[in-house]
């Protein structure tokens, strides 16, 4: 397979229009066939339930060449599973599973010359969507709506190695207790925009949202959730019903458990708490793992004991088992491991 020309170690987290993409359109109370297009744009009625009320929910995952060459992703069914919840939450018609797995399938094949080569740090990131079509315009639900999921080549997260981050304690809320936190949905990221800038104008990398009820408890940032290590290595993970559970973060928790021995435990987390602990870092589908060196709260800082300069040591591996699974050099558990057949 003849490669597109492009300097992989280089090439950022950007959009580039590749071959195709997937679209399917849902009416008349079923969804319709899937197809493969060349076409970027989606046009859509000025009244589309998009545009006005915000019914779009999204994923994002990624292809990855092997050690062995063979295209594969990673839990395509699991990001199928959530998208699946976030349509319910948002009154939309879920996209089977089944039929997502699919496009995913088609989608990097298509665009094969597109994945980036093993040994790149780069990765082809893949973004499933869906939204209101159908026009609305009392609110309520539309009746008609559209998948699609396109994809693009990103470079690696880490370049020449991980640097740890400094985020703060935000006066922002991200999610209420009984709101839409736990759902991939366009409008959560809107809601946490205005952080995020805040947080970049202060000098800061990230925002760390604390439960918005008590602002007591660790929840998430706008697109990763907390791991903590305790100083006698102990995995702890914030529970709370207004996160988006990652799948990068129950991998990891599955890793810590079943592979590399580690005891975890899921709990709400209080911020006055986190001063105690060893190591910190975020999780997601971007970095993996993202270690966090510094959390300031409002001038208080808190300096996690793995410093400034690298990783902490239980971070580190299972940073390097996850990514070790996805590139294939690491057996993982059953299933994780999806191959693209080109
Ligand atoms: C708010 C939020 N939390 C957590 C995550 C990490 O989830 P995942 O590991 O499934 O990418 C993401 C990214 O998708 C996110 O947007």
């Amino acid at each position: 397979m003849e490669k597109v020309d492009l300097d992989w170690g280089n090439i950022g987290f950007g959009y580039v229009k590749t071959d195709k993409r997937y679209v399917a359109d849902y009416k008349d109370g079923q969804w319709g066939e899937g197809r493969l297009t060349e076409d970027d744009k989606v046009t859509v009625s000025e009244c589309a339930g998009i545009l006005h009320y915000c019914q779009e929910i999204f994923e994002g995952l990624k292809a990855y060449t092997t050690k062995d060459g063979r295209i594969v992703t990673f839990r395509p069914d699991v990001n199928a599973e959530r998208m699946v919840g976030s349509a319910k939450w948002l009154e939309m018609p879920p996209f089977p599973p089944e039929r997502f797995v699919e496009a995913v399938e088609k989608v990097v094949a298509a665009n094969a010359a597109w994945v980036p080569p093993y040994g790149t740090g780069a990765s082809l990131y893949l973004r499933p969507y869906m939204f209101a079509t159908g026009i609305v315009i009392g609110v309520k639900p539309a009746t008609e709506y559209q998948f699609r999921l396109f994809c693009t080549p990103v470079g690696p997260y880490f370049k020449g190695g991980a640097k740890p981050i400094t985020i703060c304690v935000s006066d922002f809320d991200r999610a209420a207790p009984h709101g839409s936190g736990h759902v991939k949905a366009g409008l959560n990221y809107a809601m946490s925009l205005h952080a995020y800038v805040t947080a970049h104008a202060n000098g800061f990398d990230e925002n760390m949202f604390l439960d918005s009820a008590t602002r007591t408890y660790v929840e998430e940032t706008g697109g990763a959730n907390f791991l903590f290590v305790t100083k006698d290595k102990k995995v702890v993970i914030p529970k709370s019903n207004s996160i988006l559970p990652s799948i990068t973060r129950r991998s990891l928790v599955h890793i810590a458990e079943h592979i590399l021995g580690l005891k975890v435990e899921e709990r709400p987390v209080a911020l006055e708490e986190v001063k105690d602990f060893a190591e910190c870092g975020l999780c997601g589908t971007a970095a993996v793992i993202s270690p966090v060196g510094k959390i300031v709260d409002h001038g208080k800082e808190i300096c996690l004991p793995s410093g400034m300069e690298k990783m902490g040591e239980v971070t580190q591996e299972l940073y390097d088992t996850l990514r070790g699974i996805q590139l294939g050099t690491i057996e993982g558990p059953e299933g994780w491991i999806h191959e693209i057949k080109v």
